[in-house]
């Protein structure tokens, strides 16, 4: 199979691929009412954070097909319910609540309309936002691509493909469009513990596309860069501060220090939705601290003792200082970065 399906769509429902099924089905789930989208983000079945800002946008327009609200006034209050508990979720990724926050937007200024006419409405925002995160990642590919002329090893971290995104990914982008030119690529992709989506998805994603790839365990990453087969690391991100800060993955800070003590660069590849000018920097990004079963068990196996402390921070963040570039749908932004940050915020919010 090449073909892969979008991550996530509406089928009279949102519909999705269940992640935690991958890579050995290709299971779809549909989500029925609001609750089951709420559980597919927080378990995972969905995640990547412009992934999961979908996801939510097509909570919301179910949220509103469900309600039997006879005004829109009132439909209008059930979406500013469903926005908080679909934004608790997960806390980290901004690209959620910045999608939520579209959608309510959408239903204020349509507030005069028909409570069908502003279902429909919501609908037609929420494929907007998926069409626009797919358009972005390509243009991530095309800016990206630029910063990828020398290179033919990249390293990654956890998942920010196309099964993190609408399709293409962030940055699994730059890669696919450098494969694309027919220039010879290869990656090698962090097991990514402990939730594994670098061997279980990225892998599987990159080996669908039929891009070179090596999976490595993340203790082995420091050691390849020492032997100087890592020409670059490329990782998503969740959360860029208004300083450039970026909030990814646990891991992705201790590899940004191994980068910097390699001289070997760190891109950042993340749509604008991912900006968040509200947040100064990176000590104001929440970090969402997951299950420690995620830690102790690998699937239904258990790896550990019973009745041991265990931590589960699931992103870190990494600061401005070891970010050699940040590229965006617009472009790509170099140190410092405030500046370039809202302004490329700016044009996105005026396209
Ligand atoms: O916990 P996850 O799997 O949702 O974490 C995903 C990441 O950290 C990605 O790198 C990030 O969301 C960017 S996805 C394009």
């Amino acid at each position: 199979m090449n073909e892969v399906p979008k991550t996530v769509w509406w089928d009279d429902v949102p519909c999705l691929i269940d992640q935690l099924r991958l890579p050995a089905m290709l299971d779809i789930v549909r989500c029925e009412d609001l609750n089951s989208v709420i559980e597919a983000i927080r378990s995972m079945q969905v995640r990547g954070a412009p992934a999961i800002g979908i996801t939510a946008a097509y909570g919301m327009a179910l949220a509103a097909k469900r309600s039997t609200a006879q005004t829109s006034s009132k439909l209008i209050e059930k979406l500013v319910k469903a926005k908080s508990l679909l934004d608790a979720a997960r806390p980290t990724a901004i690209n959620l609540a910045w999608a939520t926050q579209r959608m309510l937007d959408i239903a204020q200024a349509n507030a005069q309309l028909e409570p069908d006419q502003l279902r429909q409405r919501l609908l037609a925002e929420a494929e907007t936002i998926r069409d626009q995160d797919e358009a972005m990642c390509r243009a991530i590919g095309q800016h990206g691509k630029t910063l990828l002329a020398q290179t033919r090893n990249v390293l990654t971290h956890c998942n920010a493909g196309g099964l993190a995104t609408a399709a293409y990914g962030t940055a699994l982008a730059p890669i696919r469009a450098v494969h694309e030119d027919g220039q010879p690529i290869h990656v090698w992709v962090d097991e990514t513990r402990p939730f594994l989506q670098g061997a279980r998805l990225t892998a599987w994603e990159l080996q669908q596309a039929g891009i070179d790839l090596t999976l490595i365990t993340d203790n082995m990453a420091a050691y390849f860069m020492q032997q100087g087969h890592v020409d670059c690391i490329i990782v998503g991100s969740d959360r860029i501060a208004a300083n450039g800060d970026v909030a990814n993955k646990i891991g992705t800070y201790g590899l940004a220090v191994l980068a910097k003590a390699h001289n070997i660069p760190l891109y950042v590849a993340a749509p604008t939705s991912t900006i968040d000018l509200q947040t100064a920097n990176g000590a104001a990004i929440p970090i969402e601290q997951r299950s420690t079963q995620e830690v102790t068990h690998i699937g239904q196996q258990a790896i550990a003792a019973e009745g041991i402390k265990v931590a589960h921070p699931a992103f870190d963040v990494t600061p401005a200082h070891l970010v050699t570039a940040i590229i965006t749908e617009q472009g790509i932004a170099y140190p410092p970065f405030a500046e370039q940050l809202h302004t490329m915020v700016e044009a996105a919010n005026a396209a």
